[in-house]
């Protein structure tokens, strides 16, 4: 009988999940059955639970038993988890290290405490802090590393809520995409731990911007997109994602190896709002449905689980069954259990309002709303949600790239700050490289976030978010030994770390410390921005960005400590204040500087009725060269993926004939002739001191056309001096990217060059041939850049002229610096700050602290013409940003004059911009000048178009 039982019991075995199917079972089997198989489970159940006598007990019943209980346990760390002596993570044979005479900002009261003194890390943690004598560390004998910070600031390791580092990995290879199923709306069962790929170029680039934990979410493309991981970023001896994890969820093996310890967290991602809308065909009313649906069928099982446990508990065994579970909807289950953080891709009002009432219909907390562009117009809300109001993670000035992110503002941190909600910010990696994550905080520290909550954002409040502040997020005693020393302020733009040190392994080969004046290392003054961060609310996110006509023809800056204009193509400085005790004067008339210097000597300038002066006091600001936008489609789009908004692309010749009406395949067509003025991104770069964009038409594949340079400040096309330049060059790109073969674009490109020049396209590429016009080539790989190297010459030998070629992007030019000097071709590097997103950017120079050099100072090293673009058109406000960061990485060696060049009259000489000085805006700052982070944009003085704008 015994024997005959047991087939029965291993069938029933595989019912453990479909609870239905075991019932239908056990009433087939029969009572004679029923009762043998009890009598055997009997004898293995007493042997574990003599306390159950009942004769019902079924044999797993103290596995049953076990995991019921397991339904009441908390989740977060043991209450001894501070006794730990050593990490989980330890690295065995790692050293001892003693981190002397730091300024460390430790994450705690706040984020206002600033401890001075050592810090001592072994066993993968932060063992001591304070003045340690030699009792302390003797012990260690020689066995200890010993670093002097030389009083550096020393932050914790920063936190990275929102990364898609190892699942989007870089470069992108169709080998290693694994960020989003499109397998189904909801999906909580994937795992992004199942995709982590160990080869990502990125880890040590993130580690290199100070990032030491990211929490790896699943893409937004669906609803519910699966499970996310938090992985620490150092290499592991086991080399596997599994060895990466930081307190992974015993679910990932199904291990408990303490059954009557705290679970560990987990953490989920959910999307709504256009991704999963676009993505699955449907409207924001079926994504929400997609989400009730599968919370609706979490909570039966949940139900079905607390139905059977309490029967269970009490030793009710009759006709229990087995415990309901389903191991695709198990994580949604424990989401109702508030066993996961629930991080939400989020942006409008609209949707956070649903996810607020999904919240409270199913009674589980959100841990964080991602995007979110619209949050900080509804604190009262995210007050509203399940439990604890959600921390926002947002980033600090990327917006407008697709419509539910048009009301992003800048001032979100430091207004949802104000309201007591927790702002973080998030990279998105690869979306804003993650070794910039410190930079987004600088930036809205600039706006306004407060300084304590802005270092926070990253360490200790993005930690505590994950569930992980009891170990990760502060420099404490007993936490891990995750360290960035820094080699400024943390909030001083550039800042880099000198070394980061991961469960107390130092991360940095022999780093590249950048030389920086002392004033760096105290916390930087920004300007006041209340006035703005007021009416970004009170306009919903769209305040008014034109600026104001001075009402005045003259007007006089008074206390200006410089001025910088353009001469003869290049950035001279005219006049710079020794001491704050002889600031100088500007006056403009009609846009145009007609005197500067000091106070009396433009006392005496001849016919200035001095009665009928408008006077803007710079407080020790400048007058700068305004900049030059290029790289993003800006002036030709409102919202990138909009189509409706947006110019469109052109056809490419080389994927399809461009039609007959159009001039067939010999036209090319003019970015002037789809300007679209006024684009928020426009204004908002206008207001920061970006004056003019060059823009290329945009396009897909090879084929561009010509560029053309405009006024980021007017308001139409017929507007005076709006067009600059209605044709500047001729724009093309080869890419690995654009189809069909490198080797096919080349050789369309030497036709254009050296064929027949018919048509329209033929006049232009003519210019070109006779060196009247440049030829501007978005090229990134070195070995294309090579090829271009070559065809130049190739062309110059038949044509007998002197070709002007430009290559645009230009990540590996670096590797060409000298032969492209010698060529005598100009580079404008796009984006400025080097990332290996695909295979034709990889050999990047990182620049500081991996390597002393960066591109911009290799190419600059060996006089090419630099200059810096950007990728995105909402990018195009932090151009003053991006050049003073290559001055500051450069340490000293390139002026500002350079600085300046390098963001405008470099960029117009590249792209066939003119170069009367007449054409130039100058721009206005007070408190510092446009490259200092502390300057605020006050006017902007036009000569070409005879005003002074007030902003
Ligand atoms: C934390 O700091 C912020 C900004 O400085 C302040 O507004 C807030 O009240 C502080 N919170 C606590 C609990 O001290
Ligand atoms: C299960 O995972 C945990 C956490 O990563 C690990 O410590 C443990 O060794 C794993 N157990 C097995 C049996 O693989
Ligand atoms: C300045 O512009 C005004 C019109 O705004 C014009 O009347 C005036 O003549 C101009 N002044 C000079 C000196 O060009």
């Amino acid at each position: 009988m015994m024997e005959g039982s047991i087939p029965h019991r291993r069938n029933g075995h595989s019912f453990v999940h479909r609870p239905m199917c075991q019932f239908r079972l056990l009433s087939a089997l029969g009572l004679f059955t029923f009762i043998v198989l009890n009598a055997s489970q009997l004898h293995l159940s007493s042997y574990h639970y003599p306390l159950f006598s009942n004769k019902r007990a079924p044999v797993h019943a103290a596995a049953i038993i076990s995991r019921c209980r397991q339904l009441s346990l908390e989740t977060g760390p043991p209450s001894d988890f501070h006794t730990r002596s050593q990490s989980d993570r330890f690295v065995p044979g790692a050293k001892p290290v003693l981190v002397k005479n730091a300024r460390i900002w430790t994450g705690g009261k706040n984020g206002t405490e600033i401890l001075r003194g050592d810090i001592l890390l072994d066993k993968g943690l932060i063992k001591s802090i304070g003045r340690l004598g030699i009792k302390q560390t003797e012990t260690y004998g020689n066995r200890l590393v010993v670093v002097d910070a030389k009083g550096a600031w020393i932050t914790p390791g920063i936190v990275d809520i929102h990364s898609h580092l190892a699942v989007g990995s870089s470069p992108e290879l169709s080998g290693a995409i694994d960020d989003n199923s499109y397998n189904g709306i909801v999906q909580p069962w994937l795992r992004s731990l199942d995709g982590l790929n160990t080869h990502d170029d990125a880890y040590l680039l993130s580690v290199a911007g100070g990032v030491t934990t990211s929490l790896i979410l699943p893409g937004s493309a669906d609803a519910i997109g699966g499970q996310a991981f938090v992985i620490k970023l150092r290499e592991t001896a086991e080399r596997s994602p599994s060895s990466m994890l930081v307190e992974p969820p015993y679910q990932i093996n199904q291990s408990y190896p303490n059954p009557n310890l705290p679970l560990r967290w987990r953490h989920i991602k959910h999307a709504c709002g256009e991704n999963p809308s676009g993505i699955y065909h449907g409207t924001r009313m079926d994504t929400i449905w997609a989400f009730r649906e599968a919370y609706n069928r979490a909570r039966l099982i949940k139900e079905r689980q607390d139905e059977f446990c309490s029967a269970a508990l009490a030793g009710k065994w009759d006709n229990l069954g087995e415990f309901p579970d389903d191991l695709k909807w198990e994580a949604l289950v424990d989401v109702l259990r508030g066993r996961v953080k629930v991080n939400i891709h989020c942006y409008e009002a609209v949707d956070i309002d649903s996810m607020v009432r999904l919240s409270n219909e199913f009674k589980f907390s959100i841990a964080a709303f991602h995007h979110a562009s619209e949050a900080y117009l509804i604190p009262d809300l995210l007050k509203k949600s399940y439990g604890k109001p959600p921390a926002v993670a947002l980033f600090a000035t990327s917006s407008r790239y697709k419509r539910e992110a048009y009301r992003a503002s800048e001032f979100a941190p430091r207004i949802l700050a104000r309201h007591g909600l927790t702002a973080l910010m998030k990279s998105d990696h690869p979306f804003i490289n993650s070794r910039y994550l410190l930079h987004e905080v600088q930036q809205a520290y600039y706006y306004g976030f407060p300084e304590n909550l802005a270092l926070a954002s990253v360490t200790s409040n993005s930690a505590e978010t994950m569930g992980l502040g009891h170990r990760i997020g502060y420099i404490k005693e007993g936490w891990d030994a995750d360290l960035v020393l820094w080699d400024s302020h943390p909030l001083a733009l550039g800042a880099t770390p000198m070394q980061v040190f991961i469960d107390g392994v130092a991360q940095l080969e022999s780093p590249y410390v950048i030389p920086k004046p002392a004033n760096f290392q105290r916390l930087p003054k920004v300007p006041n921005f209340d006035k703005e961060a007021h009416e970004a609310v009170a306009y919903e996110g769209l305040p008014p960005l034109f600026p104001k006509k001075s009402p005045l023809d003259l007007i006089t800056f008074i206390n200006v400590k410089s001025v910088y204009t353009h001469l003869m193509g290049s950035v001279h400085q005219m006049f710079f204040a020794q001491d704050d005790g002889h600031l100088g004067v500007v006056i403009t008339r009609n846009g145009s500087i007609v005197c500067s210097g000091s106070s009396e000597a433009c006392q005496k300038t001849p016919g200035l009725d001095h009665e009928n002066m408008f006077t803007i006091d710079l407080a020790g600001g400048a007058i700068s060269p305004g900049l030059v936008s290029f790289g993003s489609p800006l002036g030709l789009q409102h919202i990138n993926q909009e189509s409706s908004t947006n110019d469109g692309k052109v056809y490419d010749p080389l994927i399809r004939p461009i039609p007959k009406l159009v001039g067939g395949d010999n036209s090319i067509i003019r970015a002037v002739d789809g300007l679209l003025f006024g684009s928020r991104d426009a204004l908002l770069a206008y207001r920061a001191g970006v004056t003019t964009a060059i823009t290329a038409p945009a396009h897909g594949g090879f084929y561009a056309g010509l560029g053309t340079s405009f006024s980021l400040g007017a308001s139409h096309k017929l507007e005076d001096g709006s067009v600059i330049q209605a044709v500047t060059a001729v724009h093309v790109s080869i890419r690995h990217l654009s189809k069909p073969s490198v080797s096919t674009q080349i050789a369309a490109l030497r036709r254009l060059l050296t064929g027949p020049q018919n048509g329209a396209a033929g006049q232009w590429f003519k210019k070109v041939t006779d060196g009247d016009i440049p030829l501007v080539v978005e090229a990134h790989s070195a070995d294309i850049i090579a090829t271009l190297i070559s065809l130049k010459k190739e062309v110059e030998a038949t044509t007998h002229t002197t070709i002007k070629l430009t290559v645009t992007g230009a990540s590996e030019a670096h590797l060409l610096a000298k032969e492209l000097s010698e060529a005598g071709i100009g580079v404008i590097l796009n984006p400025s700050r080097p990332f290996p997103a695909v295979w034709e950017d990889r050999r990047i120079n990182p620049g500081p602290p991996i390597t002393r050099e960066s591109s911009i100072t290799s190419l600059m090293t060996h006089n090419v013409v630099v200059g810096i673009g950007c990728v995105h058109s909402w990018a195009a406000r932090s151009l003053p940003f991006d050049i003073a960061w290559a001055a500051i990485e450069a340490g000293g060696r390139i002026s500002k004059e350079e600085a300046f060049a390098i963001g405008s009259s470099n960029v117009e000489k590249l792209l066939g911009g003119e170069a009367r000085a007449e054409i130039h805006d100058l721009v206005a700052t007070r408190g510092g000048d446009l490259l200092d982070a502390r300057a605020k944009v006050v006017a902007v003085i036009s000569p070409r178009r005879q005003l002074v704008d007030l902003l």
